[in-house]
């Protein structure tokens, strides 16, 4: 091990990208906006219970994936390993939900699993996360889909499928259970050890196995709508009409059941042709049992989270755009000696102005080096001893290479309206 080399499953945001990084989150911020959503700051850490409770102690996730250490406190702490049960947690600590209001939230920020690494899956990655709480009604689940395929939309992202599904409720829920306990033993011996073990514990995992031999008995399970209760499955019907409503295509996925417990009624994932095996760029759902697992609190909520690694991944597969690469506006060059100290006095009058400056900070480089480096720029702001003694300042338009003279007072004037 180096400690020269970011930990196994991370990676650093470089300069080069990280530029793309803030116009995904802006374009998010934008989409939020409109969806009326407003931003919650969460810790990134917190108590183990809260997602051993939350996401379920029969999870991938619980049993194998969370960072977590007792701290010099000696209480067991968690890097989040996704965002939902913060949020919930965060909402029923403050009341946000109080009375029976509802709450739409969205964060974006890391998240940490302990995976094997590969494209498009790392141990530290990114969510955009967004929340629904307080709505038990179906156009909270349409709203949460339509709000992550707009984003998407606005992203500029092709070839995705919306895949839905409903994986009932607490009323319903036991029944197919027993129903897929007695379908999966009746087939055990086609089934992976993985499946083996989740048998008892936690059997609608084994719908969406991606062992092939698990698979084909998979394909065969009873059918949960055969299992759903009135409510479920009326509530399914209008998340498939509001899709529908909205002209959204999308795809019914009777295996889709998603790696977390919380998860009642519906069920999505957005999935993109471009990435290979990871190929979930958002996923979501209903949890209404989110909140009473946690806490003594009954809160409904739906929501989803998008993967910014992934869709990162995909809009550079496909080319799709970032918006203009940040390109400073001026930079300030000194022609000689003297006018370094009148350099750094112009570059901050600027950047006081919002007009961004770049300067030769090691006061070395000479005239040539100067104009060199000013080459990634739009205009270079020259002084000289003419200009020191007229107070004025050349402006050089690197674009076409044309020069003008001008009163240095004038100076932040003259480049705004050119900016
Ligand atoms: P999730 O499906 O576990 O759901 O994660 C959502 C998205 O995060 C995935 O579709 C994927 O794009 C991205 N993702 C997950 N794990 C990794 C990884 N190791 N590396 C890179 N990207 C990853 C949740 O986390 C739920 N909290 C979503 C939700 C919000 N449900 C309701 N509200």
């Amino acid at each position: 091990m180096s400690i020269i080399s970011a930990p196994r499953g991370t990676r650093d945001i470089l300069p080069s990208e990280s530029w793309k990084w803030s116009y995904i989150i802006n374009q998010a911020a934008l989409t939020m906006k409109d969806f009326g959503f407003s931003e919650i700051h969460l810790p990134i850490f917190e108590h183990t219970e809260l997602f051993s409770r939350g996401v379920g102690e029969t999870t991938d996730i619980v049993e194998k994936e969370m960072y977590t250490f007792n701290d010099r406190g000696g209480r067991s702490i968690t890097l989040r390993p996704e965002a939902t049960a913060g949020v919930m947690r965060a909402a029923i600590e403050n009341n946000l939900c109080a009375q029976g209001s509802s709450a739409r939230l969205w964060n974006w920020g890391p998240m940490f699993r302990h995976e094997r690494p590969q494209k498009g899956r790392y141990r530290q990655f990114y969510q955009i996360d967004a929340e629904c709480l307080g709505i038990a009604n179906a156009s909270a689940d349409v709203d949460i889909i339509s709000l992550s395929i707009e984003l998407f939309r606005r992203l500029g992202l092709r070839n995705l499928e919306v895949v839905i599904n409903s994986v009932g409720c607490e009323k319903c829920r036991p029944v197919y259970r027993k129903k897929l306990i007695e379908y999966f033993t009746a087939h055990k011996d086609s089934l992976c050890e993985t499946c083996l073990a989740r048998l008892d514990r936690n059997p609608l995992r084994i719908l969406d196995c991606k062992n092939e031999s698990c698979g084909r008995v998979a394909d065969n399970a009873p059918d949960i709508y055969d299992s759903l209760c009135d409510e479920c499955r009326e509530h399914f019907a209008q998340v498939r009409l509001g899709l529908e409503r909205l002209n959204f295509a999308y795809k019914i996925n009777k295996r889709l059941v998603r790696g977390l417990d919380y998860y009642t009624k519906t069920a999505y994932e957005i999935l993109s042709g471009d990435l290979g095996s990871q190929n979930a760029v958002a996923g979501g759902g209903r949890y209404d049992n989110l909140a009473s697992a946690i806490s003594s609190s009954k809160i409904p909520g739906v929501g989803f989270a998008c993967g910014l690694d992934r869709v990162m991944l995909v809009m550079e597969e496909q080319g799709c755009s970032f918006g203009e690469s940040p390109r400073v506006s001026v930079y300030a060059v000194a022609m000689d000696e003297a006018s370094r100290g009148n350099i750094q006095t112009l570059a901050y009058e600027l950047r006081k102005n919002n007009i961004s400056c770049e300067y030769d900070l090691t006061g070395t480089k000479s005239f040539k080096a100067q104009m060199k480096a000013s080459g990634s720029c739009r205009f270079a702001c020259i002084i000289g001893s003419e200009e020191r003694e007229n107070n004025l300042v050349a402006i050089k338009d690197l674009n076409n290479s044309t020069q003008e003279s001008i009163a240095l007072s004038e100076a932040v004037n003259y480049l705004k309206t050119r900016l």
